[in-house]
């Protein structure tokens, strides 16, 4: 559930008519609602409430904006960052260090040294190599490393190829059959203090099966390593779990549950059990509102052309993605239309054939759940610039992100003196 609703006909985000925002903000802008942001946290929580101390650590690849991470660590969760970058951003915003991992394929020796000089919770670790890499870095600094490895469980999400993490084809995790060998190894490391075993198999998933199957694993893993030896004290579950996207469709399962499962699998488990979800608590929290620029006809269907572009909202060119498209006011009536961004490539199409709000040039449109992986991803190709983004709070609203000038994307690049101009 969030809080965008519609009153008198005109949509608003909590108190917040988003006519209002657009007409002082300029469109694109990503609105983001801090009621819905404290509800799905709330939700999550309330599922896992039967486990003693888990560890809620928001995936920061998600919404790395400043105001809504703030906000989340006001609300006491951790942060699973995968970069120098989203460490940083997660303590700027205020998450204490001892409440967050690493996760991530490619860590670098730098940013292995930033987080253990800040002194993380835990490292997840994804291969020998790497794990050889950070235990001569922490030996460098007099230190040991906690750590995890992840493991790759061999389970089909069901997911969109493209954010689908735990077939043994991809490229993350270690083999789950070669799992002892590695915590093996692993110990005879000085720098690193092997605490535990860390799973995520992928992103939007919308039935809890692969998911059981996965932690079904992790536990028999848990139970093998501590019978070989390995004090194993934490279970990190990863995220992954699906929102609504489309309302035709059914719902996912809820977070509740997904938590009676989670409780019901790791009953027993003699660990701390850890979770990194990330969509599930931004993605309804926040809208992208566009302008339409103009309507053309097209051969079978107009064409809806919005202000908002693939660089502003990626998902649907790269993945096929489904995101509601309303009218901030509809009109009552409804038509088939393409909705289509402006940039100079096909792939920049936002909904072939969709029934819709009828809209005219000048008008309001929202597209929905896009609070996770929209403004993240953004970028600035046919140079446009970066999208802003807005935090509503009841009748309060704040700009949480300018929209850079164009100037200061020209201003970026350097030209040479012997180019000349
Ligand atoms: N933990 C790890 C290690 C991850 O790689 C991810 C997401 C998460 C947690 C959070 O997963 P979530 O709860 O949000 O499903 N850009 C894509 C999604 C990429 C997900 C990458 N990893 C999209 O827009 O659908």
């Amino acid at each position: 559930m969030d809080h965008f609703d519609y009153v008198n006909g005109a949509m608003q985000v909590e108190q917040v008519p988003l006519d209002a925002i657009a007409d002082a903000v300029g469109t694109p802008v990503y609105v983001y609602s801090t009621a819905t942001l404290e509800r799905h946290v709330g939700v999550f929580r309330e599922g896992l409430s039967a486990l003693d101390n888990p560890l809620i650590a928001f995936a920061v690849k998600a919404n790395p904006n400043g105001a809504v991470l703030a906000t989340l660590a006001k609300l006491g969760l951790g942060a699973d960052v995968v970069s120098g970058g989203e460490l940083l951003r997660a303590i700027a915003a205020g998450i204490p260090a001892d409440r967050i991992v690493f996760s991530g394929v490619g860590k670098t020796a730098e940013e292995m040294r930033l987080a253990l000089d800040k002194g993380i919770y835990q490292f997840n670790l994804e291969s020998e190599p790497e794990a050889e890499m950070l235990s001569q870095v922490a030996l460098s600094m007099g230190k040991r490393a906690p750590v995890a490895y992840r493991i790759n469980p061999d389970v089909d999400a069901g997911t969109h190829a493209k954010i689908s993490t735990g077939k043994s084809e991809n490229k993350f995790g270690i083999p789950y059959d070669r799992a002892l060998e590695s915590y093996d190894a692993a110990r005879d490391l000085a720098g690193l203090d092997v605490q535990g075993v860390a799973v995520h198999i992928g992103s939007q998933l919308t039935d809890l099966a692969p998911l059981e199957a996965a932690f079904t694993k992790v536990g028999v893993l848990i139970e093998a390593l501590r019978a070989a030896g390995h004090d194993i004290r934490t279970a990190d579950l990863g995220g992954g779990l699906g929102v609504p996207y489309d309302p035709s469709q059914p719902l996912p399962p809820s977070p509740a549950d997904y938590g009676a499962m989670v409780c019901r699998v790791t009953q027993g488990w003699p660990v701390r059990l850890m979770f990194e979800p990330g969509r599930v608590i931004v993605g309804n929290a926040g809208a992208l509102l566009s302008r339409v620029v103009r309507v053309k006809q097209g051969a079978q269907a107009p064409f809806v052309i919005v202000d908002a572009a693939m660089n502003d909202l990626m998902r649907p060119s790269l993945y096929d993605a489904w995101h509601d498209i309303r009218a901030v006011k509809p009109a009552g009536v409804r038509e088939t239309a393409n909705v289509v961004g402006p940039v100079c490539e096909t792939g920049d199409t936002f909904a072939m054939h969709r029934d819709m709000d009828v809209v005219q040039a000048g008008d309001l449109v929202a597209f929905m759940t896009a609070g996770a992986y929209g403004a993240t991803m953004a970028g600035t190709y046919n140079s446009r610039p970066l999208t802003p983004e807005v935090l509503v709070s009841g009748d309060k609203w704040a700009v949480v992100r300018e929209r850079p000038p164009l100037e200061a994307l020209i201003a970026a690049d350097i030209i040479p003196d012997w180019v000349g101009n």
